[in-house]
């Protein structure tokens, strides 16, 4: 049976959406579709939590349907033994289009447990990892991709991405994602381009770019400049999916077709925390938009204080409600674009009306 790829073997390099921690769940990676991403990434989900069946764990697998939809499943731990246990546990519910490891996550806690970036300083492991992960992938049809996310290196005197790239492809890996930055530099600071070069030169297999993609200009120059498969839009898609769409739209067309009315953008938000709401229980749901309802309405009038007020709010009906009364009184008309959120498309279609005039 053929599975389904991450838009690998389309003629035009595949836009997607990076893994975000706390951004990237399901109502997120349909919105990204919708607007057009070839690909998405889960948040990143423990090992040790699928293997002690922790339900907060699990819940971050839900949504997700069996071999449907172009994502990638990320899971992080340090015990080639767990993250294989892993695996066999998400295949057996469902098939992602991609298994993804992280080798990448700055963050102290998962680092000193041995996991994410650490990985990087721990070659050896990491190879076990992968080729215990690829073995169990081997026996499941479609086979999904195996692949690696990794940093530039942990620090400036350490920047080994192309050999460890090297070293996990020979382990079975059938895509790498760069992340241009090294450990040491968290997300500050510009990510280095160069590394990514440097990988996509030393492997056979796709590379994905990430870092520093916010626009359709810089999508085409990362692909140009690094040769990569495709690319990875990361902080620049929060609170702003219809960035995909308007890299899409570049990269196919030359044309820049613009950030949406901030009656659109008002709606947009409002649908977005109504989906969290529905998806992840009403006050959980709406604290955690919070931070990307501060991006959705980013530059509108009066948008510090509308922030705080959005701030205080616990229910989506409220957050909906402030949002009807501040488009009323800017004189917004707070209309939706025009697509279906459950139907998720064929992003290459490029996406609907989204007028700049
Ligand atoms: C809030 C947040 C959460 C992230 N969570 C993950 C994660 O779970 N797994 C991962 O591999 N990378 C994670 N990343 C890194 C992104 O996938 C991406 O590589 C990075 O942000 C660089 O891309 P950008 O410059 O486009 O943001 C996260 C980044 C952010 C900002």
């Amino acid at each position: 049976m053929e599975g389904i790829n991450l838009g690998l073997s389309s003629s035009s390099p595949p836009v997607g959406a990076a893994p975000m921690a706390g951004i990237s769940d399901f109502p997120f990676r349909l919105l990204a579709r919708n607007f057009g991403a070839d690909f998405t990434f889960t948040e990143m989900v423990s090992a040790q939590g699928l293997v002690r069946d922790n339900p907060n764990t699990f819940e971050l697998l839900r949504g997700i349907r069996q071999n449907r939809e172009p994502v990638a499943v990320q899971i992080f731990g340090s015990e080639p033994r767990a993250m294989a246990a892993a695996a066999e546990i998400i295949l057996s519910s469902i098939l992602p289009a991609a298994l993804d490891i992280n080798m990448g996550c700055p963050v102290p806690k998962v680092v000193k447990s041995g996991a994410g970036a650490a990985l990087m300083c721990a070659p050896e492991v990491a190879e076990n990892i992968v080729s215990r992960v690829s073995d169990v992938l081997e026996s499941h049809d479609p086979r999904p991709l195996l692949s690696v996310k990794m940093r530039s290196g942990w620090n400036d005197s350490s920047t080994n991405a192309p050999d460890f790239a090297a070293r996990m492809e020979e382990a079975g890996a059938g895509l790498l994602s760069v992340h241009a930055r090294t450990r040491s530099m968290f997300y500050s600071g510009q990510a280095d381009w160069e590394l990514i070069e440097k990988v996509v030169r030393r492997v056979g297999v796709p590379v994905l770019g990430s870092g520093d993609v916010c626009t359709g200009p810089d999508a085409r120059d990362m692909l140009s400049q690094t040769g990569c498969a495709g690319v990875m839009v990361g902080r620049a898609a929060i609170g702003n999916p219809w960035i995909f769409c308007r890299i899409r739209t570049y990269l196919d067309r030359g044309e820049d077709p613009g950030d949406p009315l901030p009656g659109e953008r008002l709606w947009l938000a409002k649908e977005h925390v109504k989906m969290e709401a529905a998806f992840r229980g009403e006050r959980r749901g709406v604290v955690l938009m919070r931070r990307q309802l501060h991006k959705y309405v980013r530059g509108l009038p009066g948008a510090s204080e509308l922030r705080d007020q959005l701030n205080r709010f616990e229910s989506a009906r409220e957050v909906e409600l402030l949002l009807a009364e501040y488009a009323r009184r800017q004189g917004f008309h707070q209309e939706g674009p025009n697509f279906d959120f459950a139907r998720v498309h064929d992003p290459r279609q490029g996406c609907r009306r989204f007028s700049t005039n």
